[in-house]
C-alpha cells in the first residue's frame, strides 16, 4: 500500500494531457458484452478500476486484452472479445472493490438471458443501492431471485422486452445499465428522468456505432428500439471532466499557470463557470485550456445536482479549494449521503469546516499546514493532495490506492507540472 509524502508550498506550470475517462471506459468495456464481434476501445485511462473491469470479464469467459497490462502493447488501448462469454456471474471479489461492476447486468441479461451478480454491499461515500437497476429489468420481464448475497437474474423465453421505465431517481450507471439492456430486446424502451451526465452520452455513441437505435441521447428521455444483434468495432473514449476539473482545482490551490491539454469544455461547463466565479482565469484555446491562478481566491457555494449541475465528483476538490479562499463558502451534497470523509483530514491541516447534515460550511484563507493524512474514498483522496499542495510543510496521504482505482497517476501528472511529491510503499 503505497502512499504519497507531499511537499507544499510550489507553483504549477506546464502542460499535460487529459485522460480518457473512467466513467465511460467502464460501461463501455461493459458493453463489449453486447457485441457479436470484437471490440477495441481507445483513449482509455491506465487506472485501477478498468483492471477490475478486466478481471471481471476474463472471469467470464471474454478474451481482453488490456494494454495496460502488457508493455508490448499500447497502454491506452483494450480490444475485447466476449463472443465466448460462458460464465455470467460477478463475484463478490469483484463488486465488492468495484461497485461500477452492476453495470455487466444489463448486458448479461440482454445477452444470455441468466446472470448472477453479488449484490454491492455498504460503499465509504453512502450506501448506493442498485434497487433501481433491478426494477427497470424487471419492468422489462427479467426475474430475479436473492440468493447468498447474490442477485440471481433470468430472462423468460423470447428475450427483454421493450417497457417505458420512469427512474424515481437520476442513476447515471441505472440509466447506462437499462440503455444496454435495451439495445437488444424486442421493442421500444423509454427511459424517463434519465441520467445526461457526458458519459452517459458517451456509451450511448458507442452503442450506436455497434448498430444500436437510440434518440434522445444528453436529455432526460432515452429511447432505444431493439436490435437483434449489435456488431463489433471500435471507439475512442472521451476525456475525463473530473480529472480536468481536479487539475483546475490544483493550480487554483497551488498557484501558478498550466495548460490542460483535450479539455472537455462543454461536459465541464458548470464547474468551469463556478471557478471562474472564485478567481481562476480560465481561457480556452481551441481543444485546450489555459488555467491562471489568482493572488487570492474567492469563496463560492456550491450544490451536487446531476448533470448539468455541479457534479458530486468534484466536490471534494472544490472543498479543498475552498479552505484557501477568502470568505465563507456553502457546500451541499445533495447525491451521496456520507460523501463529506474528507472534512476531518481537510481538518487535519487546519482547515475551519463545520458539518451541518449534508452542508459543509467552510471558513476560508485558513493557513494549512501538512499532516499525515488517510484516504477513505476515491474524490476524497484526490482533495487531500490538492490541500497537501497548499499547506505548508509536508503531507503523508495514506491508503493511496483510493486514488490509484480512478486516476492515471495523478501524482506523476502534478509533478510533471512542478509538484514535489514522492511515492512510498508504506
Ligand atoms: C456514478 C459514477 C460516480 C458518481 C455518481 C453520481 C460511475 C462508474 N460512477 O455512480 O462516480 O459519483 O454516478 O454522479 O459512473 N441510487 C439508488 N438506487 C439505485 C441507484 C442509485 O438509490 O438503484 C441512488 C444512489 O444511492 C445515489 C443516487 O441514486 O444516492 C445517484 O447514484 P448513481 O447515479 O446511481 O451513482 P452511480 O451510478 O453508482
Amino acid at each position: 500500500m503505497d502512499k504519497l509524502v507531499v511537499e507544499g508550498g510550489h507553483q504549477l506550470k506546464g502542460q499535460v494531457r487529459i485522460s480518457g475517462a473512467k466513467n465511460a471506459a467502464l460501461p463501455l468495456m461493459a458493453a463489449s458484452i453486447l457485441a457479436d464481434g470484437p471490440w477495441r476501445l481507445t483513449n482509455l485511462p491506465v487506472l485501477g478500476d478498468l483492471l477490475t473491469m478486466g478481471r471481471l470479464l476474463t472471469f467470464m469467459g471474454g478474451r481482453v486484452e488490456l494494454g495496460q497490462k502488457d508493455p508490448r502493447q499500447n497502454p491506452n488501448e483494450a480490444e475485447l472479445d466476449l463472443t465466448m462469454l460462458s460464465k455470467p456471474e460477478a463475484p463478490h471479489e469483484l463488486v465488492k472493490t468495484m461497485r461500477a461492476s452492476a453495470l455487466v447486468l444489463g448486458p448479461l441479461l440482454a445477452r444470455l438471458g441468466r446472470a448472477k451478480v453479488s449484490l454491492p454491499g455498504g460503499c465509504a461515500i453512502g450506501v448506493r443501492p442498485i434497487d433501481l437497476h433491478i426494477k427497470a429489468l424487471r419492468a422489462m420481464g427479467a426475474i430475479f431471485d436473492l440468493s447468498g448475497g447474490d442477485i440471481v437474474g433470468r430472462v423468460p423465453e423470447g428475450g427483454l422486452k421493450g417497457a417505458e421505465i420512469r427512474f424515481e431517481t437520476v442513476t447515471v450507471t441505472g440509466t447506462e445499465n437499462l440503455m444496454m439492456a435495451a439495445t437488444l430486446a424486442r421493442g421500444r424502451t423509454i427511459l424517463a428522468n434519465a441520467a445526461r451526465e457526458p458519459e452517459v452520452v458517451d456509451t450511448g455513441q458507442a452503442l450506436l456505432a455497434m448498430g444500436a437505435q437510440i434518440e434522445g441521447l444528453g436529455t432526460d428521455t432515452i429511447i432505444i428500439d431493439g436490435v437483434s444483434s449489435l456488431k463489433g468495432g471500435s471507439y475512442q473514449v472521451t476525456p475525463d471532466r473530473i480529472e480536468a476539473g481536479t487539475l483546475l482545482a490544483a493550480v487554483a490551490l497551488a498557484g501558478g499557470e498550466i495548460t490542460l491539454v483535450d479539455f472537455p469544455h462543454e461536459a465541464l461547463g458548470t464547474v468551469v463557470a463556478k471557478l471562474r466565479e472564485t478567481g481562476l482565469i480560465l481561457t480556452a484555446l481551441g481543444s485546450d485550456m489555459l488555467a491562471q491562478a489568482p493572488d487570492s481566491l474567492s469563496a463560492a457555494d456550491i450544490t451536487t445536482q446531476p448533470h448539468p449541475g455541479f457534479p458530486t465528483d468534484m466536490q471534494a476538490q472544490f472543498m479543498a479549494m475552498m479552505t484557501a479562499a477568502k470568505g465563507v463558502s456553502v457546500i451541499t451534497e445533495t447525491i451521496f449521503e456520507n460523501r463529506f470523509m474528507h472534512v476531518g483530514e481537510l481538518r487535519r491541516l487546519g482547515a475551519d469546516i463545520t458539518l451541518e447534515g449534508r452542508t459543509a460550511v467552510v471558513r476560508g484563507a485558513s493557513c494549512l499546514s501538512g499532516a499525515p493524512l488517510t484516504a477513505s474514498d476515491l474524490r476524497a483522496s484526490a482533495s487531500l493532495v490538492l490541500a497537501s499542495l497548499a499547506a505548508r510543510g509536508v503531507s503523508q496521504i495514506h491508503r493511496v490506492y483510493h486514488l490509484d482505482r480512478g486516476y492515471e497517476r495523478l501524482d506523476r501528472k502534478l509533478i510533471s507540472l512542478g509538484a514535489v511529491i514522492s511515492r512510498v510503499p508504506a
